[in-house]
C-alpha cells in the first residue's frame, strides 16, 4: 500500500475568515508555513520524534498533538500495519491568527496521503485535519484548515458533512499579513463572542459574504473592496489588538481594498490588486505598531493556488 518510505510535506499558512466570512471563508498563502516528515518505520504504531519552533510548547503525545491525532485516526481507518515516525518543523508563529495548527493538522494528513501516492481526496482527508483543530483550539472550525488543503480561496459552506467550494480569485489579488508580536488564543476570542446577532446586522454580513464570492469569480475588485467589511466579529475582537483601528485605517489610505483580522488574530491581512500595493499598504499598517514599539513580521503573498507541497520523497 505504500509507495515510499519517506515524505516531506510544507503546508502553508491561512487567513481564515477573510473580513465578513467568519467560519466560512479562507485563503492560503505562499508562507510562512509549517513541514511535516514522516518515515515508515518497524516498530508498529504512530510517533512524534522530533518537534523543532514550538519552544517546547507541543505535546509529542500523538493523541494530544495537532497533527498527530488526524495521522492516528486515518491511519487506523485505513487499516495500515507497521510503524510511523513524524517529526513536526513549525516554522510559522502559533498563536498568530495564521492558521498554525491548521498547518500542523493538514501537513499531518498530507504527509501520510503522500506516502500512500495521494489516492484520498481532500473531501476525504479534512475530517482528519479538522480532528487537529479540534485538538487545538476545542472546535473543529474548517476555514483554516480547507484553505490550506484546497489552496486558493475556500467557501467551507458545510464541514459535516464537507461541502468545501473552492473560489476563483484574480490572479494579481495580493494580501499583505502584519502578525504583531503577541499571542492570542483562538480558544479565548472565541469565547468572548455574542452567541446571538441582531438580524440587521446578520443581513449586511451575508449580503458581505456574497458580495466577496460575486466579487472574486468576476474580478471585480470594487465588489470585492466592497464586501470585505466584517460587521459582526471585528468589533469585538478588534480591541485586544494593539493599535488595529490606526493599522487598518493606514492600509485603507494606503489603497488596500480592505483590511481585517486574519483568522482570531492578531495578524491583520490587508488585501490588493497587486504585490506592490501590498508592499505598499503592509509597510504603512507596520508603521503603526513600530510606534507602539511592538515587534511584528509582514508577509506579502499572493493566494497560494497548490495547498500542501511535497518537498522530498523517497
Ligand atoms: N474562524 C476561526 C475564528 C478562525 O475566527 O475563530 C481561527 O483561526
Amino acid at each position: 500500500m505504500f509507495a515510499y518510505n519517506q515524505v516531506r510535506v510544507f503546508a502553508p499558512a491561512t487567513i481564515a475568515n477573510v473580513g465578513c466570512g467568519f467560519d466560512v471563508m479562507g485563503l492560503a498563502l505562499n508562507e510562512p508555513g509549517d513541514e511535516i516528515v514522516a518515515t515508515r518505520s518497524v516498530d508498529p504504531g504512530i510517533r512524534i520524534t522530533e518537534i523543532t519552533g514550538d519552544d517546547g510548547l507541543l505535546p509529542t503525545d500523538p493523541q494530544k498533538n495537532t497533527a498527530g491525532i488526524g495521522i492516528l485516526q486515518l491511519w487506523e481507518e485505513l487499516g495500515l500495519e507497521g510503524g510511523l515516525d513524524i517529526e513536526i518543523h513549525k516554522k510559522m508563529p502559533m498563536g498568530s491568527g495564521l492558521g498554525s495548527s491548521a498547518a500542523s493538522a493538514v501537513g499531518g494528513v498530507a504527509v501520510l496521503n503522500a506516502l500512500l501516492a495521494s489516492p484520498l481526496s481532500n473531501d476525504k482527508l479534512l475530517p482528519y485535519a479538522l480532528e487537529g483543530e479540534r485538538v487545538a483550539c476545542g472546535t473543529p472550525h474548517a476555514d483554516n484548515a480547507a484553505a490550506c488543503l484546497y489552496g486558493g480561496f475556500v467557501l467551507v459552506r458545510s464541514s459535516d458533512p464537507v461541502d468545501v467550494v473552492p473560489i476563483q480569485s484574480p490572479g494579481d489579488l495580493c494580501a499583505a499579513v502584519l502578525h504583531p508580536h503577541i499571542e492570542i488564543l483562538t480558544e479565548d476570542t472565541r469565547r468572548i463572542l455574542r452567541k446571538n446577532i441582531p438580524l440587521s446586522l446578520a443581513v449586511r454580513q451575508w449580503a458581505n459574504v456574497g458580495g466577496l464570492v460575486a466579487g472574486l469569480l468576476k474580478s471585480d475588485y470594487d465588489l470585492i473592496s466592497r464586501s470585505l467589511p466584517d460587521v459582526v466579529i471585528e468589533p469585538i475582537r478588534g480591541v485586544l489588538i494593539p493599535g488595529f483601528d490606526a493599522i487598518k485605517h493606514n492600509a485603507l489610505e494606503s489603497g488596500a481594498l480592505g483590511c481585517s483580522i486574519s483568522g482570531s488574530g492578531p495578524s491583520i491581512f490587508a488585501l490588493c490588486k497587486g504585490a506592490e500595493k501590498a508592499e505598499s499598504s503592509g509597510k504603512a499598517m507596520q508603521e503603526t505598531l513600530n510606534r507602539l514599539e511592538l515587534e511584528s513580521d509582514l508577509y506579502i503573498s499572493p493566494v497560494n493556488q497548490n495547498g500542501p507541497q511535497v518537498l522530498e520523497r523517497s
